[in-house]
Protein backbone atom coordinates (compact mmCIF):
# COMPACT_ATOMS: atom_id res chain seq x y z
CA UNK A 1 0.00 0.00 0.00
CA UNK A 2 1.61 3.50 0.11
CA UNK A 3 0.99 6.80 -1.69
CA UNK A 4 1.89 5.71 -5.40
CA UNK A 5 3.91 8.07 -7.32
CA UNK A 6 1.42 10.38 -9.45
CA UNK A 7 -2.01 9.39 -7.78
CA UNK A 8 -3.14 12.53 -6.42
CA UNK A 9 -6.11 11.75 -4.44
CA UNK A 10 -5.55 10.14 -0.63
CA UNK A 11 -7.54 8.72 1.59
CA UNK A 12 -6.65 9.88 4.90
CA UNK A 13 -8.18 8.26 8.43
CA UNK A 14 -7.28 10.75 11.37
CA UNK A 15 -6.99 8.86 14.97
CA UNK A 16 -8.73 11.13 18.18
CA UNK A 17 -12.06 13.04 18.98
CA UNK A 18 -10.61 16.41 20.32
CA UNK A 19 -10.34 19.99 19.35
CA UNK A 20 -6.51 18.93 17.90
CA UNK A 21 -8.00 16.46 15.66
CA UNK A 22 -10.92 18.95 14.57
CA UNK A 23 -7.97 21.33 13.35
CA UNK A 24 -6.32 18.38 11.82
CA UNK A 25 -9.25 17.50 9.85
CA UNK A 26 -9.58 21.20 8.93
CA UNK A 27 -6.35 21.25 7.81
CA UNK A 28 -6.50 18.01 5.88
CA UNK A 29 -9.83 19.17 3.95
CA UNK A 30 -7.80 22.07 2.92
CA UNK A 31 -5.12 19.93 0.70
CA UNK A 32 -5.76 19.43 -2.48
CA UNK A 33 -4.00 15.96 -2.33
CA UNK A 34 -7.05 14.87 -0.49
CA UNK A 35 -10.55 12.68 -1.35
CA UNK A 36 -11.66 11.23 1.31
CA UNK A 37 -11.62 11.83 5.30
CA UNK A 38 -12.31 9.62 8.46
CA UNK A 39 -12.04 9.81 11.71
CA UNK A 40 -11.79 7.48 14.84
CA UNK A 41 -14.15 7.85 16.59
CA UNK A 42 -14.47 11.60 15.71
CA UNK A 43 -16.94 14.07 17.32
CA UNK A 44 -19.95 16.36 16.25
CA UNK A 45 -17.82 19.06 14.70
CA UNK A 46 -15.35 16.48 12.41
CA UNK A 47 -18.17 15.09 11.96
CA UNK A 48 -18.94 17.66 9.30
CA UNK A 49 -16.05 17.19 7.13
CA UNK A 50 -15.10 13.69 7.49
CA UNK A 51 -16.82 10.55 8.15
CA UNK A 52 -16.74 9.56 11.95
CA UNK A 53 -16.49 5.55 12.60
CA UNK A 54 -17.16 4.42 16.28
CA UNK A 55 -13.66 2.79 16.70
CA UNK A 56 -12.00 4.14 19.80
CA UNK A 57 -8.59 5.23 19.32
CA UNK A 58 -6.72 2.43 21.57
CA UNK A 59 -8.76 -0.07 19.64
CA UNK A 60 -5.73 -0.84 17.73
CA UNK A 61 -6.93 -4.13 15.73
CA UNK A 62 -10.35 -2.47 14.87
CA UNK A 63 -8.13 1.08 13.46
CA UNK A 64 -5.64 -1.66 11.34
CA UNK A 65 -8.71 -3.83 10.19
CA UNK A 66 -10.27 -0.69 9.30
CA UNK A 67 -7.87 0.90 7.97
CA UNK A 68 -7.46 -2.38 5.53
CA UNK A 69 -10.68 -2.61 4.12
CA UNK A 70 -11.24 1.22 3.10
CA UNK A 71 -7.56 1.25 1.86
CA UNK A 72 -6.11 4.29 3.76
CA UNK A 73 -3.62 5.94 2.09
CA UNK A 74 -2.48 7.81 5.47
CA UNK A 75 -3.38 7.12 8.91
CA UNK A 76 -2.80 10.38 11.19
CA UNK A 77 -2.46 9.65 14.68
CA UNK A 78 -3.25 12.58 16.88
CA UNK A 79 -3.56 11.30 20.15
CA UNK A 80 -0.77 10.23 22.94
CA UNK A 81 -1.91 7.53 24.12
CA UNK A 82 -2.07 5.27 20.93
CA UNK A 83 1.11 6.90 19.52
CA UNK A 84 2.74 5.75 22.95
CA UNK A 85 1.10 2.66 23.01
CA UNK A 86 2.52 1.45 19.75
CA UNK A 87 -0.65 2.13 16.61
CA UNK A 88 1.61 3.81 13.92
CA UNK A 89 4.11 0.14 14.19
CA UNK A 90 0.68 -1.80 14.14
CA UNK A 91 -0.31 0.23 11.10
CA UNK A 92 2.87 -0.54 9.46
CA UNK A 93 2.98 -4.02 10.31
CA UNK A 94 0.33 -4.43 7.97
CA UNK A 95 1.58 -2.35 5.43
CA UNK A 96 -0.34 0.82 5.96
CA UNK A 97 1.18 4.30 5.74
CA UNK A 98 1.35 6.24 9.20
CA UNK A 99 1.91 9.76 10.82
CA UNK A 100 3.46 9.54 14.11
CA UNK A 101 6.49 8.20 15.54
CA UNK A 102 6.61 4.60 16.68
CA UNK A 103 6.54 3.03 20.36
CA UNK A 104 10.40 3.38 20.68
CA UNK A 105 10.46 7.24 19.90
CA UNK A 106 6.94 8.21 21.38
CA UNK A 107 8.68 7.36 24.46
CA UNK A 108 9.85 10.82 24.52
CA UNK A 109 6.18 11.96 25.92
CA UNK A 110 5.65 8.46 26.98
CA UNK A 111 8.75 8.80 29.98
CA UNK A 112 9.56 11.41 31.73
CA UNK A 113 12.57 9.85 33.17
CA UNK A 114 13.57 8.65 29.57
CA UNK A 115 12.99 12.32 28.38
CA UNK A 116 15.19 13.80 31.07
CA UNK A 117 17.86 10.98 30.96
CA UNK A 118 18.74 11.44 26.76
CA UNK A 119 18.27 15.77 28.10
CA UNK A 120 20.90 14.87 30.51
CA UNK A 121 22.96 12.65 28.10
CA UNK A 122 23.30 14.62 25.40
CA UNK A 123 23.31 18.28 27.02
CA UNK A 124 20.19 19.83 26.17
CA UNK A 125 19.20 22.20 28.89
CA UNK A 126 16.50 21.36 31.20
CA UNK A 127 15.68 21.17 35.01
CA UNK A 128 18.11 19.39 37.16
CA UNK A 129 16.37 16.06 38.28
CA UNK A 130 16.40 12.62 40.03
CA UNK A 131 13.93 9.45 39.14
CA UNK A 132 13.19 7.64 42.19
CA UNK A 133 11.48 4.04 41.60
CA UNK A 134 10.41 3.52 44.98
CA UNK A 135 8.43 6.31 47.59
CA UNK A 136 11.13 5.41 50.35
CA UNK A 137 13.98 6.37 48.54
CA UNK A 138 11.90 9.50 47.07
CA UNK A 139 11.15 10.64 50.64
CA UNK A 140 14.67 10.37 52.05
CA UNK A 141 15.83 12.65 49.09
CA UNK A 142 13.43 15.26 49.85
CA UNK A 143 14.62 15.44 53.67
CA UNK A 144 17.55 17.41 51.76
CA UNK A 145 15.66 19.02 48.91
CA UNK A 146 15.15 22.75 48.07
CA UNK A 147 11.44 23.81 48.15
CA UNK A 148 9.57 25.00 45.89
CA UNK A 149 10.01 21.69 44.01
CA UNK A 150 8.48 19.75 41.12
CA UNK A 151 7.14 15.95 40.89
CA UNK A 152 6.21 14.52 38.25
CA UNK A 153 4.65 10.99 37.14
CA UNK A 154 6.81 9.25 34.55
CA UNK A 155 4.20 8.11 32.41
CA UNK A 156 1.39 9.32 30.70
CA UNK A 157 -1.35 11.55 32.75
CA UNK A 158 -4.06 13.60 30.88
CA UNK A 159 -1.17 16.20 31.53
CA UNK A 160 -2.00 16.00 34.95
CA UNK A 161 0.80 14.45 36.71
CA UNK A 162 2.86 17.35 37.97
CA UNK A 163 2.81 18.64 40.99
CA UNK A 164 4.25 21.59 42.46
CA UNK A 165 4.95 21.39 46.04
CA UNK A 166 5.90 24.59 48.10
CA UNK A 167 7.07 23.07 51.06
CA UNK A 168 8.15 19.03 52.57
CA UNK A 169 5.01 18.59 53.59
CA UNK A 170 3.49 19.31 50.46
CA UNK A 171 6.30 17.15 49.01
CA UNK A 172 5.10 14.34 51.03
CA UNK A 173 1.94 14.66 50.26
CA UNK A 174 3.06 14.33 46.60
CA UNK A 175 4.86 11.24 47.08
CA UNK A 176 2.01 9.19 48.35
CA UNK A 177 -0.28 10.68 45.65
CA UNK A 178 1.63 9.96 42.97
CA UNK A 179 3.51 6.83 44.26
CA UNK A 180 1.17 5.19 46.79
CA UNK A 181 -2.18 5.80 45.98
CA UNK A 182 -1.32 6.00 42.58
CA UNK A 183 -3.80 8.94 41.49
CA UNK A 184 -2.08 8.43 38.04
CA UNK A 185 -2.57 4.59 37.57
CA UNK A 186 0.85 3.15 36.96
CA UNK A 187 1.89 6.56 35.25
CA UNK A 188 3.35 7.32 38.89
CA UNK A 189 5.42 3.74 39.01
CA UNK A 190 8.45 6.00 38.70
CA UNK A 191 8.86 10.04 40.07
CA UNK A 192 10.70 12.83 38.82
CA UNK A 193 11.55 15.26 41.34
CA UNK A 194 12.33 18.21 39.55
CA UNK A 195 13.82 21.70 40.15
CA UNK A 196 11.55 24.29 39.81
CA UNK A 197 12.08 27.11 37.55
CA UNK A 198 10.60 30.23 36.71
CA UNK A 199 9.65 32.65 33.80
CA UNK A 200 7.27 32.69 30.56
CA UNK A 201 6.32 28.97 28.78
CA UNK A 202 6.19 28.92 25.30
CA UNK A 203 5.18 25.74 22.96
CA UNK A 204 6.94 25.38 19.63
CA UNK A 205 5.48 22.26 17.91
CA UNK A 206 7.73 20.92 15.03
CA UNK A 207 7.91 18.23 12.00
CA UNK A 208 10.51 15.83 12.25
CA UNK A 209 11.09 13.14 9.42
CA UNK A 210 14.20 11.34 11.56
CA UNK A 211 16.87 13.60 10.19
CA UNK A 212 15.43 16.77 9.62
CA UNK A 213 13.31 19.28 12.09
CA UNK A 214 11.16 22.36 10.47
CA UNK A 215 9.54 24.13 13.55
CA UNK A 216 5.91 25.76 13.76
CA UNK A 217 5.21 29.27 14.58
CA UNK A 218 5.06 29.30 18.35
CA UNK A 219 2.00 29.35 20.90
CA UNK A 220 1.30 29.93 24.50
CA UNK A 221 -1.08 27.81 26.32
CA UNK A 222 -3.46 28.81 29.58
CA UNK A 223 -3.34 25.36 31.78
CA UNK A 224 -4.92 27.30 34.92
CA UNK A 225 -8.99 26.49 35.02
CA UNK A 226 -9.06 29.98 36.62
CA UNK A 227 -8.55 34.00 35.40
CA UNK A 228 -4.92 35.15 36.65
CA UNK A 229 -3.86 31.64 36.30
CA UNK A 230 -5.93 30.51 38.98
CA UNK A 231 -7.11 27.09 39.97
CA UNK A 232 -6.90 23.71 39.27
CA UNK A 233 -4.50 22.08 36.06
CA UNK A 234 -6.49 21.52 33.23
CA UNK A 235 -6.17 19.98 29.43
CA UNK A 236 -5.90 23.95 28.32
CA UNK A 237 -8.07 27.01 28.40
CA UNK A 238 -6.78 28.57 25.57
CA UNK A 239 -4.11 29.55 23.67
CA UNK A 240 -2.44 32.52 20.97
CA UNK A 241 -0.09 32.18 18.38
CA UNK A 242 2.69 33.44 17.58
CA UNK A 243 3.87 34.44 21.49
CA UNK A 244 5.60 37.83 21.57
CA UNK A 245 8.36 36.24 24.17
CA UNK A 246 9.79 34.27 21.24
CA UNK A 247 11.94 36.68 20.11
CA UNK A 248 14.67 35.68 17.59
CA UNK A 249 17.30 35.31 20.12
CA UNK A 250 15.13 32.74 21.74
CA UNK A 251 14.38 31.01 18.81
CA UNK A 252 18.47 31.17 17.88
CA UNK A 253 19.33 29.71 21.14
CA UNK A 254 16.37 26.83 21.00
CA UNK A 255 18.42 26.11 17.43
CA UNK A 256 21.32 25.86 18.80
CA UNK A 257 21.21 23.65 21.63
CA UNK A 258 17.49 22.33 21.98
CA UNK A 259 15.80 21.40 18.64
CA UNK A 260 18.54 19.81 16.63
CA UNK A 261 19.92 18.02 19.24
CA UNK A 262 16.79 16.27 20.46
CA UNK A 263 16.39 14.39 17.04
CA UNK A 264 20.16 13.77 16.64
CA UNK A 265 20.25 12.22 19.99
CA UNK A 266 16.89 10.46 19.07
CA UNK A 267 18.60 8.60 16.20
CA UNK A 268 21.55 8.12 17.83
CA UNK A 269 19.89 6.05 20.61
CA UNK A 270 18.24 3.95 17.47
CA UNK A 271 15.09 5.58 18.22
CA UNK A 272 14.56 7.73 15.17
CA UNK A 273 11.41 10.34 15.89
CA UNK A 274 8.86 10.94 12.40
CA UNK A 275 6.15 13.03 13.53
CA UNK A 276 5.59 15.93 15.80
CA UNK A 277 7.86 16.93 18.63
CA UNK A 278 6.16 19.29 20.83
CA UNK A 279 8.43 21.54 22.92
CA UNK A 280 7.30 23.50 26.22
CA UNK A 281 9.82 25.67 26.88
CA UNK A 282 10.23 27.82 29.78
CA UNK A 283 12.01 31.29 29.17
CA UNK A 284 14.18 31.55 32.37
CA UNK A 285 16.61 33.76 33.55
CA UNK A 286 19.21 31.69 32.83
CA UNK A 287 17.80 31.28 28.91
CA UNK A 288 15.22 28.70 27.46
CA UNK A 289 15.24 25.44 29.28
CA UNK A 290 12.79 22.03 28.29
CA UNK A 291 9.68 21.77 30.47
CA UNK A 292 8.57 18.77 28.57
CA UNK A 293 8.19 16.70 25.09
CA UNK A 294 5.04 16.32 23.57
CA UNK A 295 4.99 13.18 20.32
CA UNK A 296 1.99 14.84 19.05
CA UNK A 297 0.57 18.37 18.26
CA UNK A 298 -0.68 20.45 21.30
CA UNK A 299 -4.63 21.05 22.39
CA UNK A 300 -5.44 23.51 22.40
CA UNK A 301 -2.33 24.78 21.10
CA UNK A 302 -3.07 23.35 17.06
CA UNK A 303 -6.01 25.38 16.80
CA UNK A 304 -3.92 28.29 16.68
CA UNK A 305 -1.11 26.89 14.81
CA UNK A 306 -2.60 24.74 12.01
CA UNK A 307 -4.96 27.57 10.51
CA UNK A 308 -1.98 29.86 10.33
CA UNK A 309 0.00 27.33 8.38
CA UNK A 310 -0.03 27.58 4.69
CA UNK A 311 1.67 24.88 3.21
CA UNK A 312 -0.32 21.56 2.40
CA UNK A 313 -0.73 19.13 5.59
CA UNK A 314 -0.80 16.15 3.68
CA UNK A 315 2.53 17.75 1.72
CA UNK A 316 4.83 18.19 5.17
CA UNK A 317 3.45 14.68 6.47
CA UNK A 318 4.28 12.69 3.78
CA UNK A 319 7.69 14.55 3.46
CA UNK A 320 8.03 13.71 7.25
CA UNK A 321 7.46 9.81 6.49
CA UNK A 322 9.50 9.63 3.23
CA UNK A 323 12.21 11.69 4.81
CA UNK A 324 12.30 14.78 2.79
CA UNK A 325 11.57 17.06 5.05
CA UNK A 326 14.72 19.47 4.15
CA UNK A 327 12.28 20.08 0.80
CA UNK A 328 10.07 21.89 2.35
CA UNK A 329 9.58 25.38 2.98
CA UNK A 330 7.29 25.90 5.41
CA UNK A 331 5.20 29.02 5.86
CA UNK A 332 2.94 30.44 7.99
CA UNK A 333 0.81 33.69 7.68
CA UNK A 334 1.72 37.04 9.07
CA UNK A 335 -0.67 37.45 11.80
CA UNK A 336 -1.87 35.86 14.49
CA UNK A 337 -4.39 34.15 16.16
CA UNK A 338 -6.09 32.95 19.50
CA UNK A 339 -8.06 30.18 20.47
CA UNK A 340 -10.81 30.90 23.74
CA UNK A 341 -11.97 27.50 25.24
CA UNK A 342 -15.84 26.56 25.95
CA UNK A 343 -15.76 24.41 28.97
CA UNK A 344 -18.76 22.74 31.07
CA UNK A 345 -18.90 24.33 34.41
CA UNK A 346 -17.11 22.62 36.84
CA UNK A 347 -14.62 21.25 34.75
CA UNK A 348 -11.61 19.78 35.46
CA UNK A 349 -13.14 18.40 38.33
CA UNK A 350 -17.22 17.12 38.16
CA UNK A 351 -19.54 18.74 35.08
CA UNK A 352 -22.72 17.96 33.30
CA UNK A 353 -23.24 16.88 29.74
CA UNK A 354 -26.20 16.85 27.31
CA UNK A 355 -26.89 20.52 27.04
CA UNK A 356 -27.63 21.59 23.55
CA UNK A 357 -25.11 23.94 21.94
CA UNK A 358 -26.98 26.92 19.96
CA UNK A 359 -25.50 29.32 17.32
CA UNK A 360 -23.13 27.13 15.68
CA UNK A 361 -24.30 27.94 12.43
CA UNK A 362 -22.68 31.48 12.83
CA UNK A 363 -18.95 29.91 11.95
CA UNK A 364 -20.17 28.40 8.86
CA UNK A 365 -18.68 30.00 5.69
CA UNK A 366 -16.31 31.99 7.49
CA UNK A 367 -12.67 31.96 7.11
CA UNK A 368 -11.00 34.08 10.03
CA UNK A 369 -12.91 32.45 12.83
CA UNK A 370 -13.46 28.87 13.36
CA UNK A 371 -15.04 26.77 16.09
CA UNK A 372 -13.18 23.25 16.65
CA UNK A 373 -15.34 20.66 18.79
CA UNK A 374 -13.66 18.70 21.62
CA UNK A 375 -16.39 17.59 23.96
CA UNK A 376 -19.94 17.04 21.40
CA UNK A 377 -22.24 15.09 20.39
CA UNK A 378 -24.74 14.60 17.64
CA UNK A 379 -28.15 13.67 18.73
CA UNK A 380 -32.07 13.62 17.59
CA UNK A 381 -32.09 17.09 19.46
CA UNK A 382 -29.06 18.65 17.91
CA UNK A 383 -25.05 18.73 18.64
CA UNK A 384 -24.44 18.63 22.64
CA UNK A 385 -22.14 19.24 24.98
CA UNK A 386 -20.23 15.65 25.83
CA UNK A 387 -17.06 16.73 27.61
CA UNK A 388 -15.22 18.92 29.97
CA UNK A 389 -13.88 21.18 26.64
CA UNK A 390 -16.46 21.75 24.91
CA UNK A 391 -15.65 23.72 22.11
CA UNK A 392 -12.25 25.82 20.78
CA UNK A 393 -13.02 29.08 19.33
CA UNK A 394 -10.52 31.00 17.23
CA UNK A 395 -10.15 33.32 15.15
CA UNK A 396 -7.72 35.05 13.27
CA UNK A 397 -6.39 39.21 13.30
CA UNK A 398 -3.87 40.79 11.96
CA UNK A 399 -2.41 41.26 15.30
CA UNK A 400 -2.62 39.43 18.73
CA UNK A 401 -4.79 42.29 20.20
CA UNK A 402 -7.50 42.32 17.18
CA UNK A 403 -7.30 38.14 17.22
CA UNK A 404 -7.84 38.63 20.74
CA UNK A 405 -11.46 40.65 20.54
CA UNK A 406 -12.28 38.72 17.69
CA UNK A 407 -12.25 35.28 19.24
CA UNK A 408 -14.29 36.70 22.32
CA UNK A 409 -16.43 37.91 20.05
CA UNK A 410 -17.11 34.72 18.38
CA UNK A 411 -17.26 33.43 21.63
CA UNK A 412 -20.68 34.67 22.34
CA UNK A 413 -21.92 33.71 18.93
CA UNK A 414 -22.64 30.01 20.34
CA UNK A 415 -24.35 29.25 23.94
CA UNK A 416 -25.43 26.24 25.72
CA UNK A 417 -25.84 25.61 29.77
CA UNK A 418 -23.21 25.67 32.27
CA UNK A 419 -20.75 27.80 29.53
CA UNK A 420 -17.40 28.33 30.76
CA UNK A 421 -14.67 30.13 29.72
CA UNK A 422 -11.58 32.23 30.83
CA UNK A 423 -11.54 36.06 30.60
CA UNK A 424 -8.05 36.71 30.05
CA UNK A 425 -6.57 34.32 27.35
CA UNK A 426 -3.99 36.53 25.47
CA UNK A 427 -4.05 39.10 27.99
CA UNK A 428 -0.21 38.62 28.49
CA UNK A 429 0.43 40.07 25.18
CA UNK A 430 -0.42 43.49 26.85
CA UNK A 431 3.12 43.18 28.60
CA UNK A 432 5.34 42.55 25.56
P1 LIG B 1 4.59 19.36 32.07
O1 LIG B 1 3.45 18.40 31.91
O2 LIG B 1 5.90 18.75 32.34
O3 LIG B 1 4.61 20.42 31.00
O4 LIG B 1 4.19 20.22 33.34
C1 LIG B 1 2.96 20.89 33.43
C2 LIG B 1 3.19 22.29 33.92
O5 LIG B 1 3.85 22.28 35.18
C3 LIG B 1 4.11 23.10 33.02
O6 LIG B 1 3.43 23.66 31.94
C4 LIG B 1 4.63 24.13 33.99
O7 LIG B 1 3.68 25.16 34.18
C5 LIG B 1 4.75 23.36 35.27
N1 LIG B 1 6.12 22.83 35.42
C6 LIG B 1 6.61 21.67 34.98
N2 LIG B 1 7.91 21.52 35.29
C7 LIG B 1 8.25 22.62 35.97
C8 LIG B 1 9.47 23.08 36.58
N3 LIG B 1 10.58 22.35 36.57
N4 LIG B 1 9.44 24.28 37.20
C9 LIG B 1 8.33 25.02 37.24
N5 LIG B 1 7.16 24.65 36.69
C10 LIG B 1 7.11 23.46 36.06
N1 LIG C 1 -1.76 22.02 25.63
C1 LIG C 1 -0.82 21.15 26.18
C2 LIG C 1 -0.80 19.80 25.60
O1 LIG C 1 -1.39 19.53 24.57
O2 LIG C 1 -0.17 18.94 26.18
Amino acid sequence: MGIKKGMTKVKVLIVGSGGREHAIAASVAKSKKVDEIYCAPGNAGIGMIAQCVPIGAMEFDKIVAFAKEKEIDLTIVGMDDPLVGGLVDELEKAGLRAFGPRKNAAILEGSKAFSKDLMKKYHIPTAAYETFDTSDAALAYLETAQFPIVLKADGLALGKGVLICKDLEEAKEGVKTIMLDKQFGSAGNRLVIEEFMTGREVSVLSYVDGKTIKTMTSAQDHKRAGDGDTGLNTGGMGTFSPSPFYTKEVDDFCKKHIYQATVDAMASEGREFKGIIFFGLMLTEKGPRVLEYNARFGDPEAQVVLPRMKNDIIEVMEACIDGHLDEIDLQFEENAAVCVVLASEGYPVKYEKGFVINGLEKFEGQDAYFCFHAGTKKTDQGIVTNGGRVLGITAKGKNLKEARENAYAAAKWVDFENKYMRHDIGKAIDEA
